[in-house]
């Protein structure tokens, strides 16, 4: 791993801010990491990322950015600006277009004087399977595809990666120990899958390789999201607080 710090990413996928910012609230001291993801974004505007970085938290923007390299490289340098620590871009938006993006973080990095955020790749949406991906004209199965994006956007300088912790072990074979690997669809052993189908506990994550984990609705829709927190952080064999 590329980075020491602490593993645990909550995603605040949340309609309403006031509800967004009770919830950062009481996670306060218990994360670092809390990912923006469209749904807030759009509802709330990029100042919930000022917000939020205000409460003391690291910002993940995941907006998953696919356009031209020059629309592109605007809106991580808005980004930048606002913050964030680390963002996403699809693979598929092509050579040209990831590199523009770590030229943009880069530059912008620089020229605010701060850490460039850790760029990372969106190889195949786990809600797509073989048939999807075939039809989108993809020529290999969706498992191919992933390796073959993860290799390209690896050629590109991408930092990381985001897979479900199943693609773990082998996008890790295929991109080495440097690149950072971010895991979502973390349950509970037991708990509810709701819409994730390739789920992993807090320890198979962390066993198979992944760098970050992401937790979003075990944490956001129970009633008390710190005690909730609380019991993913002990099943990875983490510390209560950060
Ligand atoms: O609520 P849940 O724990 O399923 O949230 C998972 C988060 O990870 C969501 O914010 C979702 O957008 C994100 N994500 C994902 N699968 C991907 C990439 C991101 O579930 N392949």
């Amino acid at each position: 791993m590329s980075e020491d710090r602490d593993p645990i990413i909550v995603a605040l996928d949340v309609d309403e801010r006031d509800k967004l910012l009770r919830i950062a609230g009481s996670l306060q001291g218990r994360v670092d990491t809390v990912k923006v993801g469209l749904e807030a974004y759009t509802r709330m505007g990029p100042r919930i990322l000022d917000e939020l970085k205000e409460m003391g938290f690291r910002i993940f923007a995941d907006l998953k950015f696919n356009d031209i390299p020059n629309t592109v490289s605007g809106a991580v340098k808005g980004l930048v600006r606002r913050g964030a620590s680390m963002l996403t871009v699809h693979i598929s938006g092509g050579r040209g277009m990831l590199e523009a993006s770590l030229d943009a973080a880069e530059s912008e990095a620089d020229a605010m004087g701060v850490a460039t955020p850790l760029v990372l790749g969106v190889t195949v949406l786990t809600s797509l399977d073989d048939t999807a991906v075939a039809e989108i004209g993809w020529s290999g199965s969706a498992a191919d595809t992933v390796i073959s994006l993860a290799r390209m956007g690896l050629g590109c300088g991408l930092h990381g990666f985001v897979a479900s912790a199943r693609e773990v072990p082998g996008i890790r074979a295929c991109v080495g120990s440097d690149a950072v690997l971010v895991t979502p669809g973390i349950r509970l052993q037991d708990a509810e899958a709701q819409d994730q189908v390739r789920t992993a506990s807090p320890a198979v994550a962390l066993s198979a390789g992944a760098d970050y984990l992401v937790v979003g609705r075990p944490v956001t829709a129970h009633a008390d999201p710190a005690e909730a927190l609380r019991e993913i952080r002990r099943a990875a064999g983490l510390p209560e607080g950060v």
